[in-house]
């Protein structure tokens, strides 16, 4: 038994590297030993990400890359400077070279169509990652969090930094009225709009019964939206905020951010106009990006969305390799996505929120931080 084991093992090398690498994260596809996937052993994988501007995207494309190579593949791992020309001249040389699967993280989901097409008609096969390749049928594969939940999380942790709500999620009797602000994140980028509805949506009920008025009346997404993320257009937004609306000493009480770069813009505008760090209001965010949690054990930023990228990583090389040997990657979604041409299958994880209260457990002994990384 033992020796037939061994036979197997080495017949189908790749399978039982990709099986032994599996952290038990759910699999569905258990494959037969054999070796379908022969021809792909060692085969190139292409992995486009969009900026090192934002640390939670080297710790994706590091994460990335590593699994791809422990499972013997070779990786060709791209940063396109948020530039959308870089990009496509990126993914373009990945099909040159003759790459088997890209795992692309787009700067602008909708840039990409030429690439997908001739993805396509060379037979490679396409994993969008985090976030969703729109507006062409050549995606064969979405691997993200669930991006609707992270817009209710920021939402609710908002509402419970304020006080309006207690921790099981009920309001609280005879809250003072609060005054908040709005930011999204990048038009051109599918989860900003997911982010935006999931937090409106929790809002809406306590904005439509007085609790909470957006100060600047604000509240549509091309409004608050920010393009490509960039910390330096939400600084500037809030310090327009700050001197349209809260210089006659309205009291601002909290800040919807959907991610930590943009709370670092906003926090820069508001204490450049003489906020202390004690009467800053509550700020969300997004990623759990090192500096943030600083910023959240100092008591500046409120609240951040921890997204462990290590579980994203493992589950697009997961995809990636079941689509090099053959078998069919596991989805738990397979109706949510849509990309405007079609609904692409989807595994989603959870994500959770990270405060003052709970980063240790959360953020230290899962691994993904040691404590002198948040010193
Ligand atoms: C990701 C977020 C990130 C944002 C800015 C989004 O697509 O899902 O995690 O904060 O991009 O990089």
């Amino acid at each position: 038994m033992k020796t037939r084991k061994l036979l197997v093992g080495i017949a189908a090398v790749g399978l039982a590297f990709s099986l032994a690498a599996c952290s038990g994260g759910g699999r569905g596809a258990t494959g037969s030993g054999g070796d379908s996937g022969g021809d792909n052993k060692g085969a190139l994988v292409g992995v486009a990400m969009p900026t090192k501007v934002s640390e939670r995207w080297i710790k994706d494309g590091d994460a990335v890359k590593k699994a791809l190579e422990d499972k013997g593949y070779k990786v060709d791992l791209e940063y396109g400077d948020n530039k959308i020309p870089t990009q496509v001249q990126q993914i373009s040389n990945m099909i040159t070279k003759g790459a088997k699967v890209l795992i692309i993280a787009s700067i602008d989901g909708g840039s990409l169509s030429d690439q997908l097409d001739s993805a396509a008609k060379a037979g490679i096969k396409v994993i969008s990652y985090d976030r969703l390749l729109t507006g062409n049928k050549n995606v064969d594969y979405y691997v993200s969090f669930d991006n609707e939940k992270v817009g209710v999380d920021q939402a609710t942790s908002l509402l419970t930094g304020l006080g309006v709500i207690d921790s099981s999620g009920k309001k609280v009797d005879g809250v003072a009225k609060k005054t908040i602000e709005l930011f999204a994140g990048s038009p051109d980028d599918n989860n900003a709009t997911f982010f935006f509805n999931g937090a409106m949506e929790t809002l809406k009920p306590f904005i439509d019964d007085g609790t909470i008025t957006v100060g600047s009346g604000q509240t549509e997404f091309t409004q608050v939206a920010t393009q490509q993320w960039d910390p330096a257009t939400a600084k500037a937004r809030m310090q327009n905020l700050i001197a349209s609306t809260y210089s006659n000493g309205t009291k601002l009480d909290g800040v919807l951010s959907p991610y930590d770069g943009i709370s670092i813009g906003i926090i820069s505008a508001l204490q450049g106009a003489g906020y202390s760090s004690d009467a800053l209001p509550i700020i969300t965010g997004q990623d759990a990006e090192a500096a943030s949690v600083k910023s959240i054990i100092e008591g500046q930023q409120y609240s951040t969305i921890y997204k462990d990228t290590r579980q994203l990583a493992d589950q697009s090389v997961v995809m990636a390799d079941d689509l090099l040997t053959g078998k069919t990657p596991e989805t738990n979604d397979d109706k949510t996505y849509n990309n405007k041409v079609k609904v692409v299958p989807t595994f989603l994880f959870q994500p959770t929120v990270v405060t003052k209260d709970n980063y240790k457990k959360v953020l230290i002994d899962s691994g993904y931080y040691t404590e002198a990384d948040l010193k």
